[in-house]
């Protein structure tokens, strides 16, 4: 079995494989803020890649969090922070999701065998997940508009390190060795050694350190969001 990692959604068809597990990452913040909903009560998040979709929800009444640039786009319900999705507001209820580049991450794959959220908020139980599902793993990462991003780098590095300490079924690629390294440098203070990252400068000059820090606070919970039938939900 093997662990690749793709480092955007543009290169995804490159890495894209029959009987994989694809990793939507996208640390700061889609896929912490996704995590965050299920472990407070969402039912369901539907995510679309576009604002154009976005608003036919939103005419049809349904909850709409959208995030363009790290800001709420106007008119919607929510933006992209994890905080905006704790509370009874959210309990039970389907979300629809669209972000800058979360949200194309899982429109690029969905077609995959399996397609499950990771997130420092959901590591550990992620990682137990992924060595018994016992199938190759394309870590997904999705930067910033098609680019690498430092963040998804080091989670994708992060899950990389914690199955290979726990088990010797899976070969690494290239791309995830280089990552392993990568995390190895930054675990100590993942939060410092992403000082100078571009996103975390967009969101600590937007005021956001707040969601910087949550969104790297490790197993805040147990859920492993899945993609099924064009919707996420609790696995
Ligand atoms: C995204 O999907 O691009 C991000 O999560 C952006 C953000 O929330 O700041």
């Amino acid at each position: 079995m093997k662990i690749d990692a793709c480092f955007s959604p543009h290169l995804y068809p490159v890495y894209k494989a029959d009987d994989t597990v694809v990793v939507i990452i996208d640390i700061l913040r889609a896929t912490s803020a996704i995590c965050t909903a299920f472990e407070h009560g969402v039912e369901k998040i539907i995510p679309v890649a576009t604002v154009e979709e976005a608003h036919e929800y939103k005419h049809k009444k349904y909850l709409v969090g959208a995030e363009r640039n790290g800001l709420p786009v106007e008119g919607f319900d929510f933006g992209n922070s994890p905080f905006n999705y704790m509370g009874d507001h959210v309990k039970g209820k389907t979300i629809v999701l669209t972000t800058t580049n979360g949200t194309q991450a899982i429109e690029a794959a969905k077609d995959a065998y399996k397609v499950v959220i990771g997130s420092f908020l959901n590591i550990d139980a992620l990682c137990s997940w992924l060595i018994k599902e016992d199938k190759n793993i394309l870590l997904l990462c999705s930067g910033w508009k098609n680019k690498f991003n430092l963040e998804d780098a080091v989670f994708a590095g992060a899950v990389t390190d914690e199955i290979s300490n726990r088990s010797d079924k899976f070969n690494l690629g290239d791309a995830c060795l280089a990552l392993k390294y990568l995390y190895q440098m930054a675990k100590e203070n993942p939060n410092k050694f992403l000082t100078h990252s571009s996103h975390k400068e967009r969101l600590s000059a937007l005021n956001l350190k707040e969601d910087v820090r949550y969104c790297l606070t490790p197993n805040q919970t147990k859920v492993i969001p899945i993609y099924r039938d064009g919707a996420l939900v609790k696995m």
